[in-house]
């Protein structure tokens, strides 16, 4: 299949997706049970998979959608991340962060404090995919429904160039 200039092939099915994210969403519910989690979608990427994830999730909770805006510090801080549209409070909260994919870890690292600073009771991260060999900075994600190779990949919810996203499967470029 082509996108732009790069082509891709499959990868993993709508099946194989919806599979792996029904056992996420059950390891939620086992692990929050009635501690009332608040999940945050960070937008555009996670939107799909966020919406299957969300319809697993039994035990009360709220979700949010967020998107991340970075702009170089003006000190020794780097890159800050800011939150955009966040309409709840994070105080006291057990927060599920929802991303697309973890590949080199900046985001996070960078976004985390961010979280940190209005002292949920806790942070934990789910990622659909996550790039190992790509990892560079120390994230701890606790869910993780597929590690993949280093390759760029589109499709649910995963653009390329603002392309890609709307596909229900997950394809990877060919090299
Ligand atoms: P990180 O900060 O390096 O972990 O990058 C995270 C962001 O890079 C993701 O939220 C995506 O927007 C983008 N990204 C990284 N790898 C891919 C990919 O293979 N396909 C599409 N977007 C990607």
């Amino acid at each position: 299949m082509q996108v732009l200039d790069l082509t891709f092939t499959d990868y993993l099915s709508a099946k194989t997706i919806a599979d792996r994210v029904a056992i996420l969403g059950a390891q939620i519910n086992e692990d929050f049970g009635d501690k009332n989690p608040l999940f945050l979608c960070i937008l555009n990427g996670s939107f799909m998979f966020a919406s299957d994830l969300y319809k697993h999730i039994s035990t009360p909770s709220e979700i949010s959608f967020v998107k991340l805006a970075s702009y170089k510090g003006t000190t020794s801080t780097g890159t800050v991340v800011n939150m955009i549209g966040l309409d709840k409070d994070l105080f006291n909260r057990h927060v599920v962060i929802i991303e697309d994919i973890v590949d080199t870890g900046k985001t996070l690292f960078e976004f985390l404090p961010t979280i940190d600073h209005q002292q949920p009771a806790s942070i934990s991260i789910c990622t659909l995919l996550q790039k190992p060999e790509a990892l560079k900075h120390d994230v701890a994600v606790k869910y993780v429904g597929f590690a993949i190779p280093n390759k760029f990949v589109i499709g649910y919810g995963l653009d390329y160039n603002g392309y890609g996203r709307n596909l229900p499967e997950i394809y990877q470029v060919v090299k």
